[in-house]
């Protein structure tokens, strides 16, 4: 295989992020994509397009990822080397997270067509479903394709006046009870491949484009219900009050303790919090929030686990309401070092990493299919905020290094 004949193109990687962005993008920058909405929905009608016009065959399964799938000349053949990554964005998040994957997957795919590459193996390009979890966990849309979505998943919000998956599906016209013929067998794949925005500082800090991420963190969510007792805001003495904003901030505080003194390789965040009744007038009778824990090992989440208990019943009134536990990963070994040859035969340094993010990426190895995953540099180390960046060069690099690796899968590599 003649690795030189691929060729990714800056210049058309560059337009499609660019007119990708242009899907619910708002005044001030950020993007306002969130899966199912109506951008998400124009900006999946918009990209169908530029997968068919690059010669993939594309369907659509029943948990609305989008799958495109170019065949070997030598006929149809299975298992087949997929890349992909997700096309919803968190609120207010960049124009990068998600969308340079799915972009970067279609221009490799361009580009190994363009060299008329050997494969044996089909290539396929996977834009997988609310990977952000605004519905209610995340990665769903690849947890869908390997039948691994918990019961009734799909039918829970994340609270009032937010839509399930179910409703968001039954919006686009699909039957939600019909959401396992999305299921597919791991037999049908060879190898995931995903290049994603770092999200944090090293690689820019380092000046090296390239980041072979070696595994992916665990990631523990839980809801937090803090009791109070609602009353009037005018008439209830200080002394007889049981707000339940304030317990919350009691334990928020308790909690940012208890994670700042576990170590450098537990992170804990509260994100969401909601408060009832919520009115300028009434003391706060109810809180909710969300706990999203995450570390590359194990044992400190079973440790903050622990102690999230302990802070609970010091605050009083807390019910904690697990929500996902998603096992860290470990990217292959074979494919790390498949990503490494296109590195040194391009001349272009790297460096093996760890994933402080989730991925659709770590749903593979959970079903025994080996998967990659390929760093660009995140300017600032910045992203999940409108400033977020990855300068095109690196973009294209990355683009590149993904091409060029999945063209050896599918031409055996792995065999
Ligand atoms: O939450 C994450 O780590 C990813 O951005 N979905
Ligand atoms: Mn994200
Ligand atoms: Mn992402």
């Amino acid at each position: 295989m003649d690795i030189s004949a691929i060729r990714v193109r800056e210049e058309r990687l560059r337009a499609d992020v660019e007119a990708l962005s242009e899907f619910g993008k708002e005044p001030g920058g950020g993007m306002m994509r969130t899966a199912l909405s109506d951008a998400d929905l124009e900006a999946r009608r918009w990209f169908r397009l530029r997968m068919e016009e690059a010669g993939l065959r594309v369907r659509e399964d029943a948990a609305a990822n989008l799958i495109g799938r170019l065949e070997p000349k030598t006929g149809p053949a299975a298992p087949c080397v997929a890349m992909g990554s997700h096309i919803d964005a968190v609120p207010q998040g960049g124009k990068f997270d998600g969308a340079l994957g799915i972009c970067a997957a279609l221009e490799a795919l361009r580009a190994i067509r363009e060299g008329g590459i050997p494969i044996s193996h089909a290539l396929e390009l996977l834009v997988f479903t609310d990977e952000e979890g605004t519905h209610y966990t995340g990665t769903f849309g690849s947890r869908a394709v390997f039948d691994l979505l918990a019961e009734g998943e799909i039918f829970k919000s994340k609270g009032p006046g937010r839509p399930c998956l179910a409703r968001s599906l039954e919006r686009m016209g699909k039957d939600p009870e019909k959401i396992r013929e999305a299921v597919r067998p791991p037999s049908d794949f060879r190898a995931f491949l995903e290049l994603h925005i770092e999200q944090g500082p090293v690689l820019d800090s380092l000046g090296i484009p390239i980041g072979v991420v070696e595994g992916i963190v665990y990631i523990d969510r839980y809801l937090l219900h803090v009791e109070g007792r609602a009353g009037h805001a005018g008439t209830t003495p200080m002394n007889l009050r049981e707000d339940a904003l304030v317990k919350a901030a009691r334990l928020i505080t308790a909690l940012n303790r208890i994670f700042r003194s576990a170590g450098p390789g537990l992170v804990g965040t509260v994100g969401e919090l909601s408060v009832h009744p919520g009115a300028f007038n009434i003391i706060p009778g109810k809180v909710e929030m969300s706990l999203d824990l995450r570390s590359m090992k194990k044992a400190p989440l079973q440790s903050a686990r622990r102690k999230l208990g302990e802070a609970a019943r010091s605050v009083g009134g807390v019910r904690i309401e697990p929500l996902l536990a998603k096992p860290g990963a470990k990217m292959d070994p074979r494919v790390m070092r498949g990503i490494e040859l296109s590195c040194r035969e391009r001349g272009v340094r790297w460096k093996r990493m760890a994933s402080g993010a989730g991925h659709d990426s770590m749903t593979f190895p959970a079903c025994g299919i080996p998967a990659g995953m390929i760093f660009v540099p995140s300017v600032g180390g910045v992203s999940h905020c409108p400033e977020e960046l990855t300068r095109w060069e690196d973009a294209a690099t990355g683009a590149q290094i993904l091409a060029d690796t999945a063209a050896r899968i599918a031409c055996g590599m792995l065999e």
